[in-house]
């Protein structure tokens, strides 16, 4: 008898199949999967002194951030470096941007010059999306007004796959502004992919109307909140999206909101602590539980992150469908 054709679903994927990355939402799991794989691939290679690689040798990463980074630009870089590309930094303090060219002209500008790759961060939600649709190059979302971060949500979710061994069946706790983060959107979206549990604990004004539909159980006290769940990711409270008052004053936030070693005891014994990064350490974190290297895992997901952009750079470097 000749055995059934494996269904679609159980196929394993062979390659990235979109042109861009501007978000989680839209992934499926065997995606998200894969680009974990090849990311994992590249982390005992990193840290070998040996660790450069050819895999995008000649090909053109263009960086262009409108917004500050650090941590991010930095990774992207270093990622781009790492597999052999040449990678360019636009500097948007000082470009023809500050002079009022618009955003599309600026990435019609960088088009003309045929990069392979633009990795972009801007401050508005969907602005990536709309470059994507004008420039022949693939595009990277690295982060959109409140809307995703997509690299984000994939090194956070390396970091957690690499000290649980899975994604599926973990409680995994958001903590603070909510509303206002592109980090909290593409883990929740993620999170709830992959199978996890996901609750998110703020107060009311941090939350965005209607969060229950993006499928998560909300909490407004962090001790229920963090009542036996494997990982509490916690989030800096976003004062440049701000317009207003959003939390009475940092003392107090700090005392319902921050985490500290007390709130921390509702977690499970061995909970995971997770922020994206820059901490403002008394305000959404305590320095002991940040520092403490047997709970928090916050310079690994550093570490993860020039991995997983390592691993979206060259899923689009590939050929399409
Ligand atoms: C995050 C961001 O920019 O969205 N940071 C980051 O990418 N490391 C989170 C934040 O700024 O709070």
């Amino acid at each position: 008898m000749v055995p059934p054709a494996p269904s679609p679903a159980a196929a394993p994927l062979l390659r990235y199949p979109h042109r861009h990355l501007l978000g989680i939402e839209g992934l499926s799991p065997a995606e998200i999967t894969w680009l974990l794989d090849l990311a994992e691939s590249h982390v005992d290679q990193n840290r070998r002194p040996d660790k450069k690689l050819a895999t995008l040798r000649g090909r053109t990463v263009m960086n262009l951030f409108f917004e500050s980074s650090t941590r991010t630009r930095t990774s992207f870089e270093l990622a781009g470096k790492l597999l052999g590309a040449d990678v360019i930094n636009m500097q948007v303090e000082g470009s023809s941007i500050k002079k009022g060219e618009t955003l599309i002209d600026t990435a019609m500008t960088l088009n003309a010059m045929r990069p392979d790759m633009l990795v972009v961060r801007h401050d508005s939600s969907g602005a990536i999306a709309l470059l994507a649709q004008k420039v022949d190059c693939s595009v990277l979302n690295a982060g959109d007004g409140s809307h995703e971060h997509p690299t984000q949500a994939l090194l956070d979710a390396l970091t957690i796959r690499r000290r649980k061994g899975r994604l599926a069946g973990l409680t995994v706790a958001i903590c603070g502004d909510i509303l206002h983060s592109r980090v909290a959107r593409s883990n929740i979206q993620l999170l709830n992919t992959m199978g996890a549990m996901v609750r998110v604990v703020a107060p009311p004004t941090l939350l965005p109307r209607e969060v229950e539909r993006l499928g998560v159980e909300v909490h407004h006290d962090m001790h229920a909140g963090l009542e036996g769940c494997d990982i509490v990711m916690m989030l800096r409270l976003q004062a440049e999206r701000m317009q207003g008052a959003f939390v009475p004053s940092l003392r107090e936030y700090f005392r319902f909101w921050g985490l500290d070693a007390e709130k921390l005891a509702a977690a499970k014994p061995d909970a995971l602590v997770l922020h994206p990064g820059p901490m403002n350490r008394g305000v959404e974190i305590d320095t002991d539980v940040a520092d403490d290297i047997d709970r928090s895992a916050i310079t690994e997901q550093v570490e993860m992150g020039v991995a997983v952009r390592m691993a979206c750079l060259e899923a689009l470097t590939q050929p399409y469908p």
